[in-house]
């Protein structure tokens, strides 16, 4: 009998070499230690990974990506895996780097209201720490208990606050990140005005993992307003609505979140939550307006530009206590959660001109229901940026049918095919439909550049290289 042949195993090999670059707990080759990892928030993206690595400093996350980089095996960058495009999560094969170890929050410089923090520290625990001073983070959101900061930077997330703070890479004064072929790019701490050649932090927010790893981050503070009125009203159609929430924004100075959702949304809230409504009257489309003053108490100028809107008392409520605004924000932000409880859903995050905003509205389920009559559509969003969220349940997850209807739908009205939440595996092929091809011709040379080999995140953002 001859002896069986000896097949060398690269992958084999890479497991060993990760195991001893962050220790054996923190290489994850079990597929039950690996499921949390795989899938993404919404269920429509998963893959295998070949492991998940959890390093604990920026020269670990670097020997990874060397060691990955011989290999030639992908890496998935992943924070608080809340991303709705499936970035985060591998196509088959990848290694998952996962920040979570990366959490520190140092160096708060509380007279300047900047931090800096781990890539991996979530957004609830950094916007602790910054009240605890004072200061607040510029940009929230819903998925605030997972959400990281470096995945934040990575999608350059927006949130409920861009109209009066902007998107993540905004808040962005310097970085720590480590390149394809393991060297680290450091600007730390970072200054306000800064004028030393390229913007690559600017570069960096938005980039979906693609050019490089964030492991540190110095943040922009805002101050905490203490003083704050939530109001949520109701309006007859989308078009009376986005003119008020338009009224709004001119008049009030004190705006910090203006948002749209619709009865049926709130219907499926309601069931989900189990929250109550904000007033017994029902109105097919809502608005919630928040303000917020660290001098004035802003409640008494929303009340008269809520009157000076002929706003009916009757589909208007207004709430200044803490619990009594959590209560009215349950209402909005509740929807991501309440449509995912129903089904997988095709999340088209897209921006329009608010002009045609409420066209947008209004239209969205008829051009889905022509591609798929059965399909249900639930559309809410920041309306105050021209940002709307449709949502639509039924299609199969691989099914792009509706994707195409609505994103057409989208361009047709001179909008974005994505506003705040990234192309991701998503919107590969819309990509080139909204830019073109000479601009993303130019993105690919920068990522060629800067990851020849093209190990980071692929199939992110743009289609392998055949
Ligand atoms: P992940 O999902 O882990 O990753 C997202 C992308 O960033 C992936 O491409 C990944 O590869 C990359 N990445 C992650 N970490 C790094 C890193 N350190 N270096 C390089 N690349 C990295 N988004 C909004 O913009 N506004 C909202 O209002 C909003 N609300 C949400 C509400 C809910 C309930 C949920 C579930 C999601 C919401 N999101 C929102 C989407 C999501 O929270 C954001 O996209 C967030 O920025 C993702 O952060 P994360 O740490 O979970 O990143
Ligand atoms: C939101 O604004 O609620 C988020 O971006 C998540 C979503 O689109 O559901
Ligand atoms: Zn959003």
């Amino acid at each position: 009998m001859g002896q069986a042949p000896c097949r060398y195993d690269p992958r084999v090999d890479l497991i060993e070499r990760l195991r001893g670059i962050v220790g054996n707990s923190h290489c994850l080759t079990d597929a039950t230690l690996r499921a949390g990892y795989e899938t993404d928030w919404t269920r429509r993206f998963n893959g295998e990974a070949l492991a998940v690595v959890r390093p604990g400093s920026a020269d670990e996350v670097g020997a990874v990506l060397r060691a990955c980089a011989e290999a030639r095996v992908g890496v998935v960058p992943q924070g608080g895996n809340t991303g709705l495009v499936g970035g985060s999560v591998p196509r088959g094969g990848e290694v998952v780097l996962s920040t979570l170890r990366l959490a520190s929050i140092e160096d708060f410089d509380a007279a300047a209201g900047e931090v800096t923090v781990g890539a991996g520290a979530t957004l609830a625990s950094v916007q602790a720490a910054a009240e605890s001073a004072g200061w607040a983070v510029g940009v929230d959101l819903g998925a605030r208990d997972s959400a990281s900061i470096g995945g934040m930077v990575a999608t350059n997330a927006g949130g409920a606050n861009v109209l009066r703070h902007g998107p993540m890479r905004q808040q962005l004064l310097g970085f720590e990140a480590v390149r394809a072929d393991g060297s680290v790019l450091l600007r730390l701490p970072g200054m306000p005005k800064d004028n030393t050649g390229y913007d690559l932090a600017g570069l960096l927010a938005g980039s979906e993992g693609t050019l490089a790893v964030l492991t540190r981050v110095r943040l922009r503070l805002v101050p905490r307003l203490a003083q704050r009125a939530v109001a949520v009203v109701g309006f007859a159609d989308a078009t009376t609505a986005v003119g008020a929430a338009t009224q709004l924004r001119r008049e009030l100075g004190s705006v910090l979140a203006l948002e749209l959702f619709t009865d049926d949304g709130l219907v499926l809230v309601m069931r989900h939550a189990r929250v109550a409504p904000p007033f017994a009257e029902r109105r097919p489309v809502y608005l919630l307006v928040e303000v917020g003053s660290d001098v004035a108490d802003p409640t008494d100028d929303l009340v008269v530009a809520l009157d000076a809107l002929g706003t009916d008392a009757a589909a208007a409520a207004v709430a200044t206590d803490p619990g009594g605004r959590h209560r009215l924000w349950q209402l909005r932000e509740r929807h991501t959660e309440a449509v995912n409880a129903e089904g997988v859903p095709h999340k088209l995050d897209v921006s329009v001109p608010l002009a045609r905003y409420a066209e947008l509205i209004e239209r969205a389920p008829g051009v889905v229901a022509a591609v798929d009559p059965a399909a249900r559509t639930f559309s809410y969003g920041h309306v105050g940026d021209g940002n709307v969220h449709v949502n639509v349940l039924g299609p199969a997850p691989d099914d792009e049918a509706v994707d195409d209807a609505v994103l057409g739908l989208v361009l047709e009205l001179g909008g974005s095919v994505s506003a705040e939440h990234g192309i991701g595996v998503a919107k590969v092929a819309w990509l080139v439909r909204d830019r073109g091809e000479t601009t993303v011709a130019a993105m690919r040379a920068i990522k060629d550049a800067w990851d020849p080999a093209g190990i980071l995140n692929p199939g992110v953002l743009f289609a392998p290289h055949s």
